[in-house]
């Protein structure tokens, strides 16, 4: 084997094992931080799991939809309720949320952080405004 095909094989093990760590830590951030209203639906919180509820949530497309959940919307409070939630933590629980409801996500790469940072800017902008 030459160095760069061992070079290329071992980026492409370290790829997929970040894949794999950030499913984990979406699930677990889930478990911790979401479960709580969106395991059983409290307060009107579109159920995990439930198609026809997130369905219209997930065609807003992951960067607006998760910009505005992190932001707060309506009864769901900012980042879950969870003050030192990161964008990169919550994005990766929505995921986990999202394809287990019907969607097909991917944990956002470091170009789709930066939109959604930007939309959260955005976003708090115009609420700021309405008050
Ligand atoms: C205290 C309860 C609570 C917790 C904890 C919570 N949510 Fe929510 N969430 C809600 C409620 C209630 C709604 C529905 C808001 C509405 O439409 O009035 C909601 C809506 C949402 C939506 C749809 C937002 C939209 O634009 O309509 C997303 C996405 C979401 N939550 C993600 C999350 C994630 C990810 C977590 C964990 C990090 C989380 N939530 C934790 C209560 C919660």
């Amino acid at each position: 084997m030459t160095l760069n095909t061992k070079t290329l094989l071992l980026a492409i093990f370290s790829l997929s094992i970040s894949a794999a760590a950030n499913a984990q830590s979406g699930e677990n951030t889930y478990k911790q931080a979401c479960v709580s209203c969106h395991g059983a639906g409290v307060l009107n919180a579109p159920k995990f799991g439930d198609k026809a509820k997130w369905a219209p949530l997930i065609a807003e497309g992951q960067v607006t939809l998760t910009a505005h959940a992190y932001v707060g919307v309506r009864s769901m409070p900012p980042k879950g309720g969870n003050p030192n939630l990161t964008v990169e933590a919550f994005s990766d629980a929505l995921v986990y949320m999202v394809n287990n409801s019907g969607g097909k996500w991917t944990s956002p790469d470091a170009k789709t952080v930066a939109a959604i940072n930007k939309e959260i800017e955005t976003r708090k902008a115009g609420l700021n405004k309405k008050q």
